[in-house]
């Protein structure tokens, strides 16, 4: 079963077709970043126009690159929340026409269980299918969740962001020490040149609860910034990532040691920073897995790869389906 997914949630319009929820046939990503970077974040409005300018070329590319255009897709997908409702708008009812012209199915998935999903796309290294039950960390701009999944579609989640979440607070500090938008990767590439960082910034370790807090460490940068004598930037970055890095590790292998799981999957735009990927590896009890950086990011990879799952159990969606941005997931 090939499926075509489409995803507009936030600055990203992406098109995709893939085979059976693991191989890609097609992976179409226009970004928006240049159009947003200006104004340090995404502007809803702005974003929404442009995805109505990307959506037929980039679902055209997709079909194109997978070879034989429509023939061979047996069903249409689209990220239905959650996410910015003029952003989904465009791409849920471009999913759903198409789906109604060509006569095919149409499913709407979660853009959180899309991100989980990234894990069963087959990246070249022959590993086959995640186990479960394993513990997913979801780490992106809108969420920072810890949730377990015992199998296809069930779903607990055992602890969440209580303000920022990790991604926001990346961004964040980005535009605090004024290194741009969006603030992961280039807070990344910055403090990669800082072996040990000259001093510590606070964790919030909330002990008894399986939750995240970000924003203490948000405003202990901040106060930072307006010091007289402020480190240096590359040092300052360094003290976060380390931070939100070791708290993200820290619970992880500790929610993966009480649950009991077979794995762990990272998940989520974050889960590209490499100093994540190897420390939560380096104090998981079970094996960790993580999607290559370009399906970590927002794709519509995840989004046709999740779809197949639940098209596979028989599961449809009506054409009246709407966007729901706060859309919650488990
Ligand atoms: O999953 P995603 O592409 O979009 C959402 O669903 O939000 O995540 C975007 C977030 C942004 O906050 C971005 O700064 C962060 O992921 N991010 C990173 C890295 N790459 C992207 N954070 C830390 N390190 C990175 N390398
Ligand atoms: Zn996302």
């Amino acid at each position: 079963m090939r499926v075509l997914g489409i995803e507009s949630s936030c600055d990203e319009f992406a098109a995709a077709v893939v085979e059976r929820g693991r191989r890609v046939l097609s992976n179409v990503v226009a970004s928006q970043i240049d159009l947003h970077a200006r104004y340090g974040g995404v502007v809803p409005e702005v974003a929404s126009r442009a995805h109505l300018r990307a959506a037929i070329p980039v679902v055209d590319q997709a079909l194109r690159e997978a070879g034989g255009g429509w023939h061979g897709i047996d069903a249409v997908a689209a990220t239905y929340g959650p996410g910015l409702a003029g952003s989904l708008l465009v791409g849920l009812n471009v999913a759903k026409s198409l789906a109604f012209g060509r006569g095919l199915p149409f499913l709407g998935v979660n853009h959180l269980e899309g991100h989980i999903y990234a894990n069963w796309l087959e990246d070249g290294s022959g590993r086959g299918d995640p186990e479960q039950p394993a513990l997913c960390l979801v780490v992106s701009g809108g969420h920072t969740d810890l949730i377990h999944m015992q199998d296809h579609g069930r779903y607990h989640r055992l602890g969440r962001t209580r303000d920022d979440a990790a991604g926001e607070a990346f961004d964040k500090v980005a535009r605090l020490l004024g290194l741009g938008f969006p603030g992961g990767p280039v807070i990344e590439r910055v403090a990669a040149g800082v072996a040990v960082p000259d001093f510590e910034l606070p964790r919030a370790w909330l002990r008894g609860t399986d939750d995240f807090s970000f924003s203490g460490l948000k405003t202990a940068v901040l106060h930072l910034t307006r010091d007289a004598a402020p480190p240096p930037r590359e040092q300052i970055a360094a003290a976060f990532q380390t931070s939100v890095v070791d708290v993200l590790a820290e619970k992880t292998a500790r929610a993966a040691r009480s649950a009991g799981v077979r794995q762990v999957l990272l998940a989520g735009g974050v889960a590209s920073n490499s100093a994540l990927r190897r420390e939560i590896t380096a104090r998981s009890p079970v094996p960790v897995r993580f999607p290559p950086p370009r399906y970590c990011t927002d794709n519509a990879v995840m989004i046709a790869g999740c779809a197949y799952f639940h098209l596979a159990r028989g599961e449809r969606s009506p054409l009246s389906l709407d966007v729901q941005p706060n859309l919650k997931f488990a």
